[in-house]
């Protein structure tokens, strides 16, 4: 596939398993190389300014400011359980029904530059601004190198994996800043499982409706 057509054909697909009987694992240790490969391309992303240094952590000491933490199949299915736990199944859960049927989640983060104000995750400024942008690109990158090797993947702000209490749980520093829970799924599945294309894919509009050309006199 060209870099062009990886663009165009790149699209979201969610799956949603049941949560009390969840799709079983099926990809074996290997797909974790797929997944480290898909990761790295994530890492050739552009970034303007360092990671702060006194906020990375002993294990990972890059200084992109970006973080990626992966859980395989069967860490979904170990999460599922444990939100199960903390709260019974709803008719429509999202979060659970998705780690039910995924093989992959990856939860993509970025480092603040420390707020000095109390209580405050981060400062809006332009460095700030900065961590995310690449943050994004970098989780572009990863989405369409998904993409090139024929894997669903879908962007999702994380809903409850974004409470503190969550990623404590999962070991992720709590200064990092939860951008996108990037999840994995299978090609295959039973004819159970809910599928759904993302939103805003029908608001989408051409060229002239986000760019114009500026003639400065
Ligand atoms: C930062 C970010 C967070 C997102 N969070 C969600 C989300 O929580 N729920 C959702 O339905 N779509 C979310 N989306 C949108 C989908 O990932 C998807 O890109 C969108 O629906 C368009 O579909 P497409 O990827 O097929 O073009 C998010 C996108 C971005 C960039």
């Amino acid at each position: 596939m060209t870099t062009d057509e990886t663009i165009r054909v790149r699209k979201t697909l969610k799956l949603r398993a049941d949560p009390e009987n969840p799709l079983p694992v099926t990809k074996g240790e290997g797909f974790k190389d797929t997944i480290n490969e898909l990761i790295e391309l994530a890492g050739k992303a552009p970034f303007h300014h360092e990671s702060p240094e006194k906020q990375r952590s002993e294990t990972l000491k890059g200084s992109e400011p970006w973080r990626f933490h992966a859980l395989d199949g069967k860490g979904c299915r170990t999460l599922l359980n444990k939100l199960i736990d903390e709260k019974p199944v709803k008719s429509s859960d999202g979060i659970k029904e998705m780690l039910a049927a995924s093989d992959t989640l990856i939860l993509g983060t970025w480092i603040p530059e420390k707020s000095r104000k109390k209580g405050r995750k981060y400062h809006p400024n332009v460095k700030n601004m900065e961590h995310i942008a690449a943050t994004g690109a970098a989780i572009q990158n990863l989405l369409l190198a998904a993409t090139a090797c024929d894997i669903n993947a879908y962007w999702s702000s994380g809903g409850c994996l974004r409470k503190p209490k969550l990623l404590k749980y999962l070991g992720i520093p709590k200064h990092e800043i939860l951008l996108g829970a990037i999840f994995i799924f299978p090609n295959e599945y039973p004819e159970s499982v809910q599928t759904k294309i993302g939103k805003n894919v029908t608001n989408r509009g051409g060229l002239g409706d986000y760019m114009d050309w500026v003639e400065p006199e």
